[in-house]
C-alpha cells in the first residue's frame, strides 16, 4: 500500500468515504503513528489525583501508560513498558506508588521514569549497564485544560489550548458551568466492544440522526418519560477546525421531560442561570443536550454527564473508558441523581450504550467481504444545502442537526494526517532508534 495514500480513502468532496478506513490492518498500524502519536490524547482527570505519587494506567491509542502525579503538582507521563523484555512495569488501574518495580526480573523504575535500582546489577551486568540510558520513555508534553489532562508525543503541534481551538467553548459547559469546575465520578467504567474506534468517535461527533432509530425503543421505555413532552427535532450541528464535533438538540427541558424529581429540576435549573452569568447565553442556554468528539478519540456527554476515551485495540475492536463528570457545585442528591442517569443510559449497565454497541458491532468489518469492499459508504446529509440552523454566537461551522458535516470534518482532519507518513514509520527496513545505544525515545518517536 502507499503509504500517501491516506487521502485516497475520502474522497476529494469528503462525502464517500471507503470502507477499509474501519477494517484494514495497514491503515490501522498507520493510524496510530499518523493520528495518534501525532494528536493530543486525553488521559485523566486532575481529581484522579490527590497527592504525589498517585498514578492512574492507560493508553495513548495502542501504547500502554501511567499517568503519574510529580511532588511538584505536575504530571508525568510514561510508557508503561519495561525496557528489559518490555513487560507492563505496572499492572493496577490506578492507586500510589514511590517506584514501579517490574515484576518479570524486578527493574526498579522511580515515578519520573528513571531507572532507579537493578537487581544483582553487579553480578549481571557489572559496570556495563548505564542506568540513565534505560529509564521509562517519557511522554515528552503533558498540558491541562479544566481539569483535562492530555500527553502528546508530538514535539512540534501546536499548544493544547490550540490544539483544542474552538471546541473549548461547548466544553466549558460540561467542565466548567459555573465557574466551580467539575469532578469525576471516582471509578472508571471499562470494556471492550467490536467495531473500530472511528465508528463511535464519529458518531459522537455529529450523529444526532440515529437517536430516533437506535435508541427508541430505549427512549419509550424511560421511566417518568412524559407523552406530553416529545423529543424535539431541531437543532446543530458544528463542525471546528481540527477535526472536533459538537452536535445537539435545542429547546428542550430534559430534566423535567426526562421525570427527575423536583429538587433535581429547580438545582439544574439555578445551575443553568449561574451558567449563564458564567459562560453568556447562548451555549448556557442552547448548548444544553449535545454530544461530542474532541478529535481523535475524545467524547462527551453533556446531558449524560459523561467523558469517554475510545482505544483503538486493532482494526475492528476498541476499549472504551467512561467517566461519570458533575458540576463541582452539585450536592450530593443531585449528583447521585445525574450519576444514576449516565449509568441508566450508558457505561455497560446502560440501555443506550448497548443500543449503540450493537450498530458498532454489526458495523465492523463491514469492508472484510470481497463485494462490501467495493462499495464506498455514504456521508453526504446536509452537503450543499443552506444550514437553516440559527447560532450565530456558536463558533466554527454551525450546520443543522440533520447534517454529516462534523463527520465530514473528522474525516478531513484524519485523511490530511493519514497523508503524511510518521518519521518513526518503518524505512528501508531499519527503525530510528535502534542499533543506537539506549535507543532514546526522542529517536524513535520524533516530530513529522
Ligand atoms: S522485563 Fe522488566 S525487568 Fe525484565
Ligand atoms: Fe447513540
Amino acid at each position: 500500500m502507499d503509504p500517501r495514500q491516506g487521502r485516497a480513502f475520502v474522497d476529494g468532496e469528503r462525502t464517500l468515504v471507503d470502507r477499509a478506513v474501519f477494517s484494514d490492518p495497514a491503515l490501522y498500524q498507520q493510524e496510530l503513528g499518523r493520528v495518534f502519536a501525532r494528536s493530543w490524547l486525553f488521559l485523566a482527570h486532575e481529581t484522579q489525583f490527590g497527592r504525589a505519587g498517585d498514578f492512574f494506567t492507560t493508553f495513548m491509542g495502542a501504547d500502554p501508560v501511567i499517568v503519574t502525579r510529580q511532588r511538584d503538582g505536575t504530571y508525568r507521563v510514561l510508557l508503561n513498558s519495561c525496557r528489559h523484555r518490555g513487560m507492563r512495569v505496572c499492572r493496577y488501574d490506578s492507586g500510589n506508588a514511590k517506584a514501579f518495580t517490574c515484576p518479570y526480573h524486578g527493574w526498579s523504575y522511580g515515578t519520573d521514569g528513571t531507572l532507579i535500582a537493578v537487581p544483582e546489577e553487579r553480578a549481571a551486568y557489572g559496570e556495563r549497564l548505564d542506568r540513565s540510558e534505560w529509564g521509562l520513555a517519557a511522554v515528552p508534553r503533558v498540558e491541562t485544560y479544566k481539569g483535562l489532562v492530555f500527553g502528546t508525543w508530538d514535539t512540534e503541534i501546536p499548544p493544547l489550548r490550540e490544539y483544542l481551538g474552538d471546541v473549548t467553548y461547548f466544553l466549558d459547559v460540561l467542565l466548567d458551568p459555573d465557574g466551580q469546575g467539575a469532578v469525576m465520578v471516582p471509578g472508571v467504567h471499562k470494556w471492550r466492544m467490536r467495531g473500530n474506534w472511528k465508528l463511535a468517535a464519529e458518531q459522537f461527533a455529529g450523529d444526532t440522526y440515529h437517536v430516533a432509530s437506535t435508541h427508541l425503543s430505549a427512549v419509550l421505555a424511560e421511566p417518568g418519560r412524559s407523552d406530553e413532552a416529545p423529543m424535539p427535532t431541531t437543532g446543530f450541528q458544528v463542525a471546528m477546525s481540527g477535526g472536533h464535533g459538537i452536535g445537539g438538540l435545542d429547546g428542550f427541558d430534559y430534566w423535567r421531560t426526562a421525570g427527575f424529581s423536583e429538587e433535581v429540576c429547580e438545582w439544574m435549573a439555578g445551575l443553568a442561570d449561574r451558567a449563564e452569568r458564567h459562560l453568556g447565553r447562548p451555549r448556557a442556554r442552547d448548548a444544553v443536550f449535545f454530544h461530542g468528539n474532541v478529535f481523535p478519540n475524545l467524547s462527551l456527554l453533556f446531558i449524560r454527564s459523561n467523558l469517554r476515551i475510545w482505544h483503538p485495540k486493532g482494526p475492528d475492536a476498541m476499549e472504551v473508558y467512561s467517566w461519570a463528570v458533575v458540576p463541582a457545585s452539585a450536592p450530593p442528591a443531585v449528583r447521585r441523581a445525574l450519576l444514576l442517569d449516565y449509568q441508566r443510559h450508558f457505561g455497560p449497565s446502560g440501555t443506550w450504550e448497548q443500543d449503540d454497541g450493537e450498530q458498532w458491532h454489526y458495523s465492523a468489518g463491514s469492508g472484510d467481504g470481497f463485494i462490501a469492499r467495493g462499495l464506498p459508504l455514504h456521508y453526504r446529509m446536509g452537503h450543499e444545502r443552506v444550514p437553516q440552523a440559527s447560532f450565530p454566537d456558536f463558533p466554527g461551522s454551525v450546520d443543522d442537526v440533520y447534517s454529516e458535516a462534523n463527520q465530514r470534518c473528522f474525516y478531513e482532519r484524519w485523511s490530511e494526517l493519514m497523508a503524511v507518513p510518521h518519521p518513526a514509520e518503518f524505512r528501508d527496513g531499519a527503525r530510528p532508534g535502534i542499533g543506537t545505544a539506549g535507543g532514546s525515545v526522542d529517536a524513535q518517536v520524533v516530530a513529522p
